[in-house]
């Protein structure tokens, strides 16, 4: 039974039902109506460079190998035997030539196809009795699209393409998934650890919410904690300065921006007489990086692309911290718990010790080490805990902020319709009216067929 028509959003008064963030009936519906039918990032091209190098992922709570074949195509699978359900890989990661399941050893090509099975011929008498061979490859995940060499994939066969998703989002991601025209790579492996919380409360902390940062980071910066700032705006300024954050709110090179699919970032344009500032305490080699970066993005982005940094997330569970340049990926486990995956991406350009660097300070950053990453999942564990509770389960929570306010700016040059100022609910309260949409059980062609009208 899918639970339909109940208003767990309500975006006229900005309120969101509690339910929805321990609920279990509620989150089996998300493994299906959002899981299921959304674009989900499966990993990077650079991490299966080879034929026949894999790694795994999970979409939702599937697990799923995602392969590069013999020819270079890459697929995605679902990693389970179609005997008796077994996983045909263990490894995360690795090269192979063929999966075979270690339960009976059926075996099973690159591109999923069954192409052996143990006593064929003496126990099953060359006959698979219910259809054949073909039609007991491993499940394809039918829809697989890269964004510069970022891998997502959706089980809809009717969902619209990934750029079309995307939207204005992609505006910003390309300006770090290709910042300098070389691409990009992921450096290094993937953190990855679980916490006591609903996977939309990360989504929500990344997707519209800058207000955080002065109050939960504040210990971090006051103890003088850093990380690499690729995007030139002083970090430990503002977020030790809340009343100077909140001031530039009327200033319209700060901005949100949302998008029709339910995606959203906070973001802030780069003054244009910006000096090139390093981290402190990295190499005379990050700098000249910097300086390299900074010539080169003005080259292959807009005027105002180039110039942009801040916090962001694609619905349903992806995002890149753009003061780092991590990917975080919610993976659901459950309504009380997540895992979460940060990986580090880099400039494809970028030398090896600036690499290396950039990794060190993003993990000083976010990621199980990181002193902000620390912060923010501890707040989402105790609202967890608050929506489980009996009677605080009762009470809506309040996402209000800036929603009667017309802030908007209509899109000029290279920059899209946005409303002025970073912090506000609005962005949230676009997340969450796309989550109630899909749960709804509102078709592709439906939700595309409205149009958008942003909250
Ligand atoms: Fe895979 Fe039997 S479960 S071979
Ligand atoms: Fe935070």
């Amino acid at each position: 039974m899918v639970l339909s028509g109940i208003k767990w959003v309500d975006t006229d008064t900005g309120t969101i039902d509690r339910n929805i963030f321990y609920n279990d009936e509620i989150y089996q519906q998300e493994l299906e109506q959002i899981f299921a039918r959304s674009w989900l990032f499966l990993g990077h091209e650079s991490q299966i460079p080879n034929p026949g190098d894999f790694i795994q992922n999970t979409m939702g709570e599937d697990p799923v190998i995602v392969t590069r074949g013999k020819d270079g195509k890459i697929s995605a699978f679902l990693n389970s035997c179609r005997h008796r359900g077994n996983a045909v890989t263990r490894a995360n990661l690795g090269n192979t030539t063929s999966f075979m399941c270690a339960y009976h050893g059926w075996t099973y090509d690159l591109e999923g196809n069954l192409i052996s099975i143990p006593g064929y011929k003496e126990l099953y008498h060359d006959d698979m009795v219910v259809g054949t061979r073909a039609d007991w490859g491993l499940v394809e995940v039918p829809r697989i699209e890269s964004f510069y060499g970022l891998i997502f994939a959706n089980w809809d066969k009717s969902a619209p393409t990934l750029r079309e998703y995307m939207g204005e989002y992609a505006w910003f991601l390309e300006t770090r998934a290709n910042p300098t025209g070389h691409g990009s790579e992921i450096n290094g492996g993937i953190y990855k650890w679980t916490m006591d919380h609903n996977w939309k409360f990360a989504a929500d902390n990344f997707v519209g919410d800058g207000y955080h940062a002065g109050i939960s980071h504040k210990s971090a910066t006051l103890v003088g904690h850093r990380g690499t700032n690729i995007g030139g705006g002083n970090l430990q300024q503002q977020q030790t300065q809340q009343n100077a954050q909140f001031s530039r709110q009327a200033n319209p090179d700060t901005f949100r921006l949302a998008t029709k699919f339910g995606h959203g970032a906070g973001l802030n344009l780069r003054p244009v007489d910006a000096p090139v500032s390093s981290p402190e305490g990295t190499s005379k080699l990050m700098e000249e990086y910097q300086q390299f970066r900074r010539e080169e993005s003005a080259k292959v982005l807009g005027a105002n692309q180039q110039r942009v940094s801040g916090f962001n997330a694609m619905f349903p569970n992806f995002s890149i911290n753009s003061s780092a340049d991590q990917i975080h990926l919610w993976h659901p486990r459950g309504p009380l718990a997540t895992e979460s995956w940060v990986y580090v991406l880099v400039d494809a350009a970028a030398p090896k010790q600036v690499r290396d660097e950039l990794v060190l300070g993003a993990s000083r950053h976010f990621g199980p080490t990181g002193m902000f990453e620390q912060d923010d999942s501890d707040n989402w564990r105790l609202s967890t805990t608050g929506a489980k509770s009996v009677i605080g389960r009762r009470h809506p929570l309040h996402y209000a902020m800036g929603l009667k306010y017309n802030d908007w700016m209509e899109a000029k040059e290279d920059l899209p319709l946005r409303r002025m100022g970073s912090l506000g609910d609005t962005n949230q309260l676009n997340f969450y009216r796309h989550w109630q949409e899909m749960m709804w059980g509102k078709s592709w062609e439906e939700m595309q067929a409205a149009g958008f009208n942003p909250v």
